[in-house]
């Protein structure tokens, strides 16, 4: 990538000590950096050192440099703004279009794109008038890198952690390199994120570990790439992307019915959710109680439809069909294997293979996969954030569309793995 000019805004939050990461990163890189931080900034972090880091003086006062028009100036020049920390104040001053300093006349100066890094305790990342900033900021197409889970300054733990500056600078070098590109416009992708839940009674449910990270950050790299983009969320635990048609689903049969209708017509579907092959053959209508058995109790399952294989084999000609597999096996040809075998049992175009385990896959913000081609062959290798990985994927869907390479319809029956 070629060097940009980079706007870090740093704000008020003790966060702010790891944004000297962030600018001493993009520095390294190559990257202009002009650090703008708020009053509150530099009563956790000095001028100086920012200034050391950046290798470019630092100013915060709107009332200076008023002949080269400062306030403006910045902000018209700048390829990409990163706000890292990003207090729920900057957050509410930001979705309000407020311009009482340097940092808020230099975004609305700007045609830049930009990411912020929230950094707040949970509480007031949770509080709905965060919560609505950060989608007003999301549909003007500002990018949320965040917050992470993990422990606060005091002594509790949640979501409102600053994420680790390599994170947000890896996501902001994405953006830009994403920003301009418009080429699924016109485009219905439809992708199921998230994983399913089979209630056992009231109360319960099987269910599995999947954050619905990866099915999201493919949703907005459609959508940020022009794609009209339907969402079926199965209990997503981070939030909604903005932009997106949203079907909330919860179990396998829901996300069937939802996948299946908005199936027709679509370009693309990408079923990165993990949808239970089993349901409880009942539910049962009232708590089922501790001493329901007398040594143990035993569930009956019965299996769940394959969305995908359904999908697969009736006709789809003219929609790019897209799997995933996740799966434990510690051997790559293994798993390679096991996804080539899924990609023909399914009848999919493409699939995407990833490990998951205890550690690996689900909640993590990084995902290294395989995308798996009609002929089996490796279509792509990659390692990266979530958000990245997106938008390699979302690079062979449009590489794929553009050879017009999608396969005819598909009528032979296949057997669901
Ligand atoms: O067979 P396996 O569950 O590993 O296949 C994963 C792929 O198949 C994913 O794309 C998932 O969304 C899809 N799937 C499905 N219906 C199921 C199980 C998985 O569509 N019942």
């Amino acid at each position: 990538m070629s060097p940009l000019k980079v706007v870090v805004g740093i704000t008020g939050g003790i966060a702010a000590y790891k944004a000297v990461g962030v600018v001493r990163a993009l520095v390294l890189g190559g990257h202009d950096v002009h650090v703008v931080p708020t009053d509150g900034a530099l009563r956790f972090v000095g001028r100086p050192t920012l200034e050391a880091i950046s290798r470019n003086p630092v100013h915060t006062d709107l009332y200076e440099g008023v002949a080269e028009v400062r306030h403006v100036a910045i902000g018209q020049s700048a390829d990409l703004i990163v706000i890292a920390p990003a207090t729920a104040n900057a957050i509410a001053k930001l979705a309000t279009g407020l311009a009482d300093d340097l940092l808020g006349n230099t975004v609305l100066a700007s045609e830049a794109p930009v990411v912020i890094a929230p950094a707040m305790h949970t509480e007031m990342w949770r509080h709905p008038a965060t919560q609505a900033n950060i989608a007003i900021l999301r549909s003007r197409g500002v990018t949320v890198v965040g917050p992470a889970v993990g422990p606060l300054t005091g002594v509790d733990s949640g979501p409102g952690r600053m994420e680790e500056p390599d994170v947000i600078v890896a996501a902001a070098l994405d953006r830009v390199a994403a920003s301009g590109r418009r080429d699924l416009a016109g485009r219905r992708v439809v992708v199921t994120a998230g994983g399913t839940r089979e209630p056992l009674d009231p109360v319960r449910f099987l269910g599995n570990r999947s954050s619905g990270k990866q099915g999201v950050a493919i949703a907005e790299a459609a959508r940020s790439r022009g794609a009209d983009v339907m969402l079926i969320a199965a209990n997503l635990e981070i939030a909604e992307p903005a932009g997106c048609d949203i079907r909330r689903v919860s179990t396998a049969l829901e996300l069937q019915q939802a996948v299946t209708d908005a199936a027709k017509g679509a370009d693309v579907v990408v079923m990165a959710a993990a949808v239970a092959d089993y349901r409880p053959a009942a539910v049962s209508e009232s708590k089922i109680k501790k001493d329901a058995g007398d040594s143990g109790l035993t569930l009956e399952l019965v299996r769940n439809p394959d969305i995908l294989a359904g999908l697969g084999r009736s006709p789809h000609d003219g929609t790019l069909l897209i799997g995933f597999a996740a799966e434990t096996e510690s051997d790559d040809e293994q798993l390679l294997a096991l996804g080539r075998a899924k990609r023909e049992a399914k009848g999919a175009d493409l699939f995407v293979v990833n490990r998951v385990g205890w550690s690996e896959g689900f909640a993590s913000d990084e995902n290294r996969i395989v995308v798996i081609g009609r002929n089996g062959e490796i279509v792509t290798r990659v390692h990266g954030t979530k958000m990245s990985v997106a938008d390699d994927i979302i690079d062979v869907v449009v590489s794929e569309m553009k050879t017009a390479a999608v396969a005819a319809p598909t009528t032979k029956e296949h057997e669901p793995t």
